[in-house]
């Protein structure tokens, strides 16, 4: 009989994972639970305001909702009930004590895991679907396996979605990584949850590892993704210094197969929730097995990534006569990146602070960040936040792209051109924009590599 399935998290991960994962085994019963009541209302909500934004979710939660996909806050219940759990809780940058601004804080993790066993009535299989440093699965089996009275077996079962393209990313995944114990339980367990993918995944994309592998290529592949818009960004700099075109070089670097088209774009640098925890758990995992220029090798890409920020703001003030104060800049976009309300860790965030500092007046634009922009932006004060990008436009100095949102080239910018102050200056950090036509209008253009 296929074994129900629970999922302790209901984020970014949780929901969209799970609400798959029901899709294409319809004779499952799948269950996501949460301490954040609020959010699991979303969930259920009647009319379908999910939390989070996220292309074709809501068409697949339509799909399962209630038939074999549940939403809910009673976590003894489904941890009672379902005998394949994952965990997707957070597992942000640790901001206190050892490991400060490096290391992942587990606390959530480890909460986690002491619910697990306190409510288990008999043995589990655990899924780590959160990424986590490795040897995590060590951890939480010494939690689980002390004094228990059923057996726990920890598997790591990394995501490797992106958001934004979350429901494609899930339904036709490059691979599926299971890392597990090679003892034999371990296997057992492991065949359990290749089941599961295996009803719409092709056998030859899952693949298995031992726990340890599975963990670290998480973090592995985060960063060697991180890395490739830090190397663009560090070679975008030299672009606007020496005349180069920073398109052309990724166009023709990207055209050699071993190196490869993908993420070779540069822009305001890398935003989002993963990759700059990520990255610093690998600089800390490094430094604690003495490996410390490794670890700096890495930390260059996040170095590097908040360079690129600041000079977007070093050209706006050399463009813009060496002062700030009081002109008005319009952010178009807030999120990390287009298709997603999410502004964890947004480059735009980082952008509109600099602009703060100079006593910028600030207009942020977004078509579904802007709830999260006020929420993130709260300590700043006199920010406006406007849905409408022609209003957020209107008298405006600069206006600043920080998301490549779809529509943003469509807009009338010779409209959007007449009502700014003149000189007019758009810097369009993403290069999504037809720089051409926007001269020819009359703007100012900058970009990034250009
Ligand atoms: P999130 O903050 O959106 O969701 C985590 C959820 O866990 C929250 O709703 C929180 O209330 C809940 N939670 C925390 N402690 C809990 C507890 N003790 N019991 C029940 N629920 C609890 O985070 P996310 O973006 O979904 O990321 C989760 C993990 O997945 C992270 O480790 C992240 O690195 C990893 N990941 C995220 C993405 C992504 O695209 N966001 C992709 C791959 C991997
Ligand atoms: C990233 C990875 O792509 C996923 O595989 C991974 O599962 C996830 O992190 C995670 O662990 O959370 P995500 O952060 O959602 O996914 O989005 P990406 O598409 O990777 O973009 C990350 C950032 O890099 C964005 O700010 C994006 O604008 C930027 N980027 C991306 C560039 O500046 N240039 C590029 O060429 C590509």
């Amino acid at each position: 009989m296929n074994k129900n399935i629970v999922c302790i998290g209901a984020g970014y991960i949780g929901g969209p994972t799970m609400a798959v994962i029901a899709k294409m085994n319809p004779d499952r019963k799948v269950m996501v639970v949460d301490i954040n009541a609020e959010r699991i209302a979303a969930w259920n909500s009647e009319d379908y305001s999910l939390p989070i934004y996220e292309p074709g979710l809501v068409d697949v939660v339509k799909e399962v909702r209630g038939k074999n996909l549940f939403f809910s806050t009673d976590i003894e219940g489904a941890v009672k009930e379902c005998d394949i759990i994952f965990v997707g809780v957070n597992t942000p940058t640790k901001m206190f004590g050892k490991g400060a601004g490096r290391a992942s804080d587990l606390q959530y993790w480890e909460a986690t895991a002491r619910e697990i066993k306190r409510f288990a009535e008999n043995d589990k299989i655990i899924v780590e679907k959160s990424t986590l440093p490795v040897r995590t699965a060590a951890a939480m089996e010494a939690i689980l396996n002390d004094h228990a009275e059923y057996r726990f077996t920890v598997l790591s079962n990394p995501e490797f979605l992106a958001e934004g393209t979350a429901i494609k990313d899930l339904l036709e995944p490059d691979r599926v990584l299971i890392g597990g114990p090679q003892a034999e339980c371990g296997l057992c367990a492991i065949q359990e949850v290749v089941d599961i993918y295996a009803a719409w995944v092709a056998k030859e994309k899952i693949l298995t590892t031992n726990v340890w592998s599975a963990e670290l290529t998480k973090l592995a592949a985060n960063a060697f993704l991180a890395q490739r818009v830090s190397s663009i960004n560090a070679i975008a700099g030299l672009c606007e210094a020496t005349g180069a075109d920073v398109d052309e070089v990724a166009r023709v670097v990207g055209a050699d197969k071993r190196i490869g088209p993908k993420f070779l774009k540069a822009g305001p640098g890398f935003g989002g929730s993963c990759f700059k925890k990520d990255v610093l758990n690998l600089v800390y995992l490094c430094e604690s097995f003495g490996l410390h220029t490794a670890a700096e090798y890495w930390m260059g890409v996040i170095k590097m990534n908040d360079h690129q920020q600041e000079r977007i703001v070093s050209r706006l003030f050399k463009e813009m006569f060496n002062t700030l104060a009081n002109k008005k800049v319009a952010l178009f976009g807030f999120a990390f990146k287009a298709d997603t309300g999410d502004t964890r860790e947004t480059p735009a965030g980082t952008v509109a602070r600099l602009l703060a500092d100079e006593h910028v007046r600030i207009t942020i634009t977004d078509p579904k960040a802007l709830s999260n922009a006020k929420h993130d932006l709260s300590d700043i004060g006199d920010v406006v936040y406007e849905e409408d990008e022609y209003r957020a436009a209107n008298g405006a100095d600069a206006i600043v792209l920080m998301t490549d949102w779809r529509h943003y080239p469509t807009l009338d910018w010779q409209k959007i051109y007449d009502s700014m102050r003149k000189p007019a200056l758009v810097f369009d950090t993403r290069n999504c924009l037809d720089a051409e036509q926007l001269r020819k209008i009359g703007f100012k253009v900058l970009n990034v590599g250009k």
